[in-house]
């Protein structure tokens, strides 16, 4: 679908990182972007506010959710359920509300873009709420985008890419995860917002991809 001076994009989560960086994209198109998420006042936990938020907006061609990155780590053995179901609340949870209500929005050409993760096919031990919780999202999106049809649904899944996500980690820490990353992976280098942002654009104006999974990660499924 060509984007013109009526196409309507919604990013949420785009206030930061990758989601960020795609509205920036969206934004040098034609057409109208909504960017949302806490910060601007929609928390995605909060299934009333998401409808509110669709119905204010109106019809709507492309949806595209990032929201919602962190989650607790540690073995399962350890990691508290309450802080699990946290996470799940707002990525797993949070993208399922999205995507519903926005998808009586979404008219013929649109689509919903969700955001699974690396860890979703790799077995880390120590991750398991990403890996639950982003695998069951992309099994999730796969019937979204059968049940949905002709609306198309994919997910990209980044790997490990530069972001305000992990401005919460001491610089030092950061910068050597960043580094040990960039060393081992076979991309030699970490993603950026940009690097994945052009994936986003990719099955938002490819017409034949849907149900798919779009694994942007330097190489970390096949290291
Ligand atoms: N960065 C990576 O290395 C990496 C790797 C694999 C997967 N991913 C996935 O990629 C996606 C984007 O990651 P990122 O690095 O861009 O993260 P980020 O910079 O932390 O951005 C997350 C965004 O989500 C919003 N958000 C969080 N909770 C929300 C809520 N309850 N309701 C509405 N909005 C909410 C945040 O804004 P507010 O705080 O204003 O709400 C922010 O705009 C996430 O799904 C993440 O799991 C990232």
């Amino acid at each position: 679908m060509k984007f013109t001076k009526d196409t309507v994009s919604v990013v949420i989560g785009g206030t930061s990182g990758i989601g960020k960086a795609v509205a920036g994209a969206l934004e040098e198109r034609p057409g109208t972007v909504h960017v949302a998420s806490r910060s601007t006042g929609l928390d995605i936990t909060d299934e009333a506010s998401v409808i509110q938020y669709f119905d204010a907006i109106g019809p709507i061609d492309h949806v595209v959710m990032t929201a919602g990155s962190a989650a607790p780590g540690g073995l399962i053995a350890d990691v508290t359920i309450d802080a699990a179901k946290e996470a799940f609340e707002t990525k797993y949870w949070g993208s399922v509300v999205v995507a519903k209500h926005a998808s009586s929005k979404i008219g013929p050409g649109g689509s919903i873009t969700l955001t699974s993760g690396f860890l979703a096919r790799r077995t880390v031990p120590g991750t398991f709420v990403k890996t639950a919780m982003n695998a069951g999202l992309e099994a999730t999106a796969k019937l979204m985008a059968k049940e949905w049809a002709p609306i198309r649904v994919n997910v990209i899944s980044p790997g490990l890419t530069d972001t305000e996500a992990y401005s919460g980690m001491a610089d030092k820490a950061r910068k050597t995860m960043l580094a040990n990353a960039t060393a081992s992976l076979p991309a030699r280098r970490v993603g950026t917002a940009g690097d994945l942002a052009s994936g986003y654009l990719f099955v938002i104006d490819n017409p034949y991809v849907t149900g798919s999974i779009i694994d942007i990660d330097g190489g970390s499924l096949i290291n």
